[in-house]
């Protein structure tokens, strides 16, 4: 792994940065983070507001950078695509692709990571398409990517906006990670992060881990530790938006080009999805994540202290979720006010004998660092997606 596959940062000082991102943010932050998610809920059904949208198009990426390129609450300052649903080679020119379709080549598109932190990338052509587009084939973009890297970007936007923007990221979180790794003071002045990642209920790529988290594991706990308040839109509610015929439908009958092409996007994927005897989708997993933050009524959320799995030989990239208000450790509601209940310590696995490591417990507290998605209104999340691809706004 070279450095320039980390948007030219080393192992050793992503390391070192990480743990300085840790520190600096995370622990100033984490107690104020999570109780503002609904003022920023409530918030962002007014807009417009800042965005960045780190992306790996991707089937459902191009339908969602299509969406959010059609939704007046968003004020897109850039879009960042990384290596994952297939190499950056293809991820850039599809991104622009997406820009030219949708009449925005006012949106700076910056190229982001080859590869991720620290691993080798692994690709969901099966799932994509060898042009991660499903096969649908549009015209090469004339339109260039801006000059700067994208972390070098995002860094140069969030701080000139400090506070007033939110990271929309559908992709690996490599560039969102090194971003945060070169600039320690930088996630205090990010807004919010909403991504669609993880699972706490299964993976996709392997029984344990959603593929976005899988890709980049180590990225991804960057993110989840730096005390940027997370919304995460995980599996366990994308699962639940298969793209249909009558969806399809719909957009070819709308006749404009953003209808037609994310008709020829989503015909394409629902036929390679049949071909490969997929029982379930295509899911709209990256749309949900954009529409979540546009009207968040879509979405139930509740409150976990998530961390990614990062050594583990068959279980990397999973998300565990810790809550003292799910799963075998709930409490009778009468005894949720015992400081036993809410005070849960955060346990990893055993320490080994080999370890100087003596206790289990990595957090002694229990803290919540994200908000994550756990029920969806599918059929007025379709209603949105479909509406602005059409052209009814
Ligand atoms: C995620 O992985 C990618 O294949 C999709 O684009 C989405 O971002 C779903 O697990
Ligand atoms: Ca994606």
């Amino acid at each position: 792994m070279n450095s320039e596959h980390r948007g030219s940062i080393t192992r050793r000082q992503f390391v070192t940065s990480s743990a300085t991102v840790l520190a600096a943010s995370s622990l100033a932050r984490n107690a104020q983070a999570t109780t503002n998610f609904f003022a920023q809920h409530e918030a962002a059904r007014r807009g417009p507001f800042r965005v960045i949208i780190d992306t790996d198009p991707g089937v459902d990426d191009a339908l969602a950078l299509l969406l959010a390129m059609r939704s007046p609450e968003l004020k897109i300052e850039a879009i960042t695509p990384v290596a994952g649903n297939v190499p950056l080679e293809l991820t850039l020119p599809n991104a622009l692709r997406m820009v030219e379709i949708a009449g925005r080549t006012d949106i700076p598109v910056a190229a982001g990571a080859r590869a991720p932190l620290v691993r080798r990338l692994v690709t969901a052509a099966y799932a994509h398409g060898e042009n991660g587009l499903g096969g649908a084939v549009f015209p090469e973009p004339k339109t260039k990517p801006a000059k700067e890297p994208a972390a070098e970007l995002i860094r140069q936007i969030v701080r000139k906006f400090p506070g007033e923007v939110t990271l929309l990221t559908i992709g690996p979180l490599t560039n969102i990670a090194t971003a945060l790794s070169t600039d320690p003071e930088l996630a205090g002045m990010v807004r919010a992060l909403v991504m669609m990642g993880g699972s706490l209920s299964g993976g996709n790529i392997t029984p344990a881990a959603e593929f976005n988290i899988y890709v980049d594991p180590e990225a991804a706990r960057v993110v989840f530790q730096s005390g940027i308040p997370i919304t995460m839109v995980g599996l366990d509610v994308t699962r639940k938006t298969s793209l249909t015929e009558e969806h399809l439908r719909q957009l070819q009958g709308a006749q404009n080009p953003v209808s037609q092409a994310a008709a020829t996007i989503a015909r394409n994927a629902i036929e390679h999805n049949r071909e490969r005897g997929f029982i379930v989708g295509p899911n709209m997993h990256d749309s949900l994540a954009v529409a979540g933050f546009i009207d968040p009524s879509l979405l139930k959320l509740k409150e976990y202290y998530v961390d990614v799995e990062t050594t583990g030989e068959l279980t990397a990239g999973e998300t565990l979720g810790y809550s003292p208000n799910a799963g075998d450790l709930r409490r009778r509601p009468e005894m949720a006010k015992d400081p036993a209940a809410t005070n849960m310590s955060i346990r990893g696995s055993a320490p080994t004998l080999a370890s100087t490591r003596t206790s289990p417990v990595v957090r002694d507290r229990f803290v919540p660092n994200a908000n994550v998605a756990v029920d969806v209104d599918s059929i007025r999340f379709f209603d949105l997606l479909i509406s602005r691809l059409s052209g009814k706004l």
